[in-house]
């Protein structure tokens, strides 16, 4: 018996997994939703036969799906995708997101762009009318993040933007290491006005690797709820 919010995760995850055709080749996306739907991908190989080999956004996921006895390969070995099928943070209604709370967002988005599809998975709870609540993720090199944290706070004060406080993201006492050895910075930005330039003036800042805004990158939302309905947004 699933709680209430895994229940909604997993009604999201089964139902992104029917969008899955035989010979498909696939983004495996990262947090506690796409495990859902790694897990229901794997059920369906096992039980229909379907043959499809899974590209992961992290190393948790690649662990997952090999143990689940998945096809994984690296994004070089298969290059371009059918499908990524992936959690996120925040969702709005033009589909942008906030990615990288589970700090995979570079990869995510790099697979997420090599696909013809993108479809999230998410409670409804993630559905807001503006994005930026959810603090944004900003992978930084570490070399220097001191001054990439300051320069990003002048960027965001020239953006008249209200909220600018940016936190380095831990791991216990340590700064958090990414799968590609860098750190986060999370903005806690309240709201975002204008997420489309936000992404654009982030990612022209020496030090920034990625940010975690996917603007025109989704094309379908699932969203589950806690008594396994489910609907499907695009
Ligand atoms: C990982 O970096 C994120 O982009 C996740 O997709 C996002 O944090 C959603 O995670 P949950 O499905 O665990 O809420």
């Amino acid at each position: 018996d699933l709680n209430p919010i895994d229940k909604a995760k997993f009604v999201a995850a089964k139902r992104a997994v029917d969008f899955v055709q035989d010979g498909m080749k696939l983004g495996l996306g990262t947090g506690s939703t796409a495990a859902w739907m790694v897990r229901c991908l794997a059920e369906r190989v096992r039980d229909e036969g379907l043959r499809v080999t899974g590209v992961p956004t992290s190393r948790r996921t690649a662990e997952l799906a090999t143990s689940l006895g998945l096809d994984v390969r690296t994004l070089d070995e298969v290059r371009w995708l059918d499908l990524t099928i992936d959690g996120a943070d925040e969702f709005d209604p033009n589909l942008n997101l906030i990615k990288g709370g589970g700090a995979a967002l570079l990869q995510e988005k790099i697979v997420a762009t090599a696909s013809d599809q993108m479809i999230v998975i998410a409670d409804a709870a993630k559905e807001v009318s503006r994005l930026g609540a959810f603090p944004l993720p900003v992978e930084v090199i570490p070399f220097g993040w001191q001054t990439t944290k300051a320069l990003i706070e002048e960027t965001l004060v020239s953006m008249d933007v209200l909220n600018r406080e940016v936190s380095l993201r831990m791991n216990g006492e340590r700064p958090l290491v990414t799968d590609e050895a860098n750190h986060i910075l999370d903005l806690h930005l309240g709201r975002i006005g204008n997420p489309r330039q936000l992404a654009l003036v982030l990612n022209q800042i020496p030090g920034v690797v990625e940010n975690g805004l996917f603007i025109d990158i989704c094309d379908i939302v699932v969203i589950g709820e806690p008594d396994g309905k489910v609907s499907v947004r695009d």
